[in-house]
Formats: C-alpha cells, structure tokens, sequence
C-alpha cells in the first residue's frame, strides 16, 4: 500500500474519496521501484511508491527530467524496474503477467503519437493492434467503429482516408483511436496536447474526462498545470526520480512555494487569486475552473462593497 498520509488527505477531501478509497481496487502498484540507464550514472527513478486504483484520473506532473517518461515506460512493461516491483492487479509484472500480455490492459500515448501512423488507410492503423490480437473481422470493425467515435472522428468521413491526409490534430486523434481500440483499462498519455492550438487542446482533454466517466483509468503527464489541475482528480508530482507530492490538485497546489522551486507554473487562476489575496482581497486560493474563480471573486468583491 502506498503512503499512509495519502489516505489522511482521502477522509479530508471528499472529492479525493472516490480516487484512492481502498473500496476502489488497484489496478497498478509499484513498490520500492527505481530505474537506473544502462548509460545512466544516477537513477531516473528511485523508491517510488505508487498505487492507481481503478477509474482514477491522475495527472502527473514534475520539471523536465523528472522520470515520468520513465514512468510511463513501467507502467506498461516496457521498461522492467532495476529496484522494486510493479504489479498489475496484484501480478508481478515479468513474472505472473508478461509485458505483451500487460499491454492490452495498459495502452500508453506516447508524445507525438502520430509519428507512429503508417498504415494507407485510418481503418488499417486503428485496426492492427486489434488485428494482432487474432480477433474476428466483425469485432475489428466494431472496436475501430466505436475508437474512431470515441475520439471524434467519424466513422465514414474518417475510416477510408489516408492517416496522412490528416491535420496534425486529427492524426494525433487517430493515433489514439489505435490504442483504444485495443479497449485498455487504463490509459497514460505522455505530453498529448503538445503541439496542438486550443480547440484540439481542449477536444481531447473533453474526451479524456468523457473515457474517464465511462470507467477508464486515465494517467495524463503534462507540463500544462491548467489541465491537470481541472481535470485530474489526484497529482502525483516527481522531482528529481521520486515522488515529492501525491494528493488532489487544491492540497498539491496549496504547496505553492515548493511547486515553483520546482520550476512549475501554479494554475492561472491560483495565481490570480493569490495576488488578489496579497492585496487584501479575501477569496479562496485553490480554484481551477474560471466560472467559479470569476463567483468567488465577485461574491469578495460584493462583500467589500
Ligand atoms: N534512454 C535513456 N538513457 C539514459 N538516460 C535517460 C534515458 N531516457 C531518459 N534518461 C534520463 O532519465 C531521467 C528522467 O528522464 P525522463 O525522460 O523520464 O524525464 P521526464 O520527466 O519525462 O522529462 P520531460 O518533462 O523533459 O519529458 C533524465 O535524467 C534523463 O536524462
Ligand atoms: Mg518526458
């Protein structure tokens, strides 16, 4: 099990109930892990300790080189830990569950997914991985039926052209169909709205909160604390190999000083209200989404008048 002060924050937070109450069971867990490169002269990763429990949205977070590649890379087995163990319900990973077979449950999005696009139809590449599984045609065509939906792109427009006819933002969308079409039950996505302008930003964080309420485990690294921040239910930040800070986005980002010694960004509306505190301005400091930052800051306002 993973720390214990985790679980304090779960009784103090009751939107934190749902992601780490030990009713929920977990999916993943990764005990003592560390992970040095062969070429490495000190460890990416070092006594993580770390447990996603099923239907969690966690985003996790931490300065460039901080290991959650690296992470990333674990949780689906394409790296084997050089410490510890990680097991996936409870199976060791290499021993009771083999990477192959742990890649069906855990798809991962790497950074700029789209590059890895080579079939001549969109159909063909959200279909390979499907296809390798052995499954029946009718179930191919139903698995890339409902990925393509799931992604917003529609089946007859979309399924017959080229993956390379494709925007950038509609090729990053079919990249992911591919890997949803192997139905995971838990998704990491490595950096996905890198590269994309605001609309594909926020199509693809909509439907990654849309595969969430549908029961998906979803685990999004990002540099954008705005994100996160809105969307995530639980952060786990790393710093330098090891996991610093792991509770909901108000507690986390309630450590303001510690996130920018780290060299990230607070959320804009944290700041915003943090500034307006410093001037006296009595509102709460820990709001993410803009419509509830804005009432907060009227009703202060109001009661100033
Ligand atoms: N293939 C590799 N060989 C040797 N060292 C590596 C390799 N990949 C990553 N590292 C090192 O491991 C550490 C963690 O890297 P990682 O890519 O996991 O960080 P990250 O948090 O994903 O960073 P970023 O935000 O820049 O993507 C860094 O010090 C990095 O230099
Ligand atoms: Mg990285």
């Amino acid at each position: 099990m993973a720390c214990s002060y985790r679980f304090l924050d779960a009784i103090s937070n009751p939107n934190y109930r749902k992601a780490i109450m030990p009713i929920e069971p977990t999916l993943m867990e990764l005990k003592g892990v560390g992970f040095t490169y062969p070429t490495g002269l000190t460890p990416a990763l070092a006594n993580v300790d770390l447990a996603i429990y099923e239907g969690e949205f966690v985003g996790l977070i931490g300065p460039t080189g901080s290991g959650k590649s690296t992470l990333v890379q674990l949780l689906n087995g394409l790296l084997q830990p050089t410490e510890g163990i990680v097991l996936y319900r409870n199976r060791p990973i290499g021993r009771e569950i083999s990477g192959v077979e742990l890649r069906r449950e855990v798809g991962v999005v790497f950074q700029f997914p789209e590059t890895q696009l080579f079939e001549p139809t969109v159909f063909d590449d959200v279909a390979f991985g499907p296809k390798n599984l052995g499954l029946s045609r009718r179930e191919i065509e139903r698995r890339v039926f409902k990925a393509l939906e799931a992604v917003g792109l529609g089946f007859e427009e979309f399924a017959h052209r080229s993956p390379f006819s494709l925007s950038g933002g509609e090729m990053r969308r079919a990249a992911i169909a591919g890997v949803l079409a192997m139905e995971p039950k838990m998704l990491v996505l490595d950096e996905p709205t890198c590269g994309l302008d605001a609309r594909g930003r926020n199509e693809l964080l909509e439907m990654l909160a849309t595969l969430n309420s549908a029961g998906l485990t979803v685990i999004l690294v990002t540099h954008n604390m705005d994100e996160v921040a809105r969307l995530a239910m639980r952060l786990v930040v790393l710093d330098d190999g090891r996991i610093v800070l792991d509770g909901p986005p108000a507690t986390v980002f309630s450590q303001a000083d510690r996130i920018t010694e780290m060299g990230l960004d607070l959320p804009a509306t944290s700041v915003l209200l943090r500034r307006l505190r410093e001037r006296g301005i009595e509102v709460p400091t820990e709001l993410f989404e803009i419509s509830s930052t804005c009432e907060a800051i009227v009703d202060a306002l109001r009661r100033r008048a």
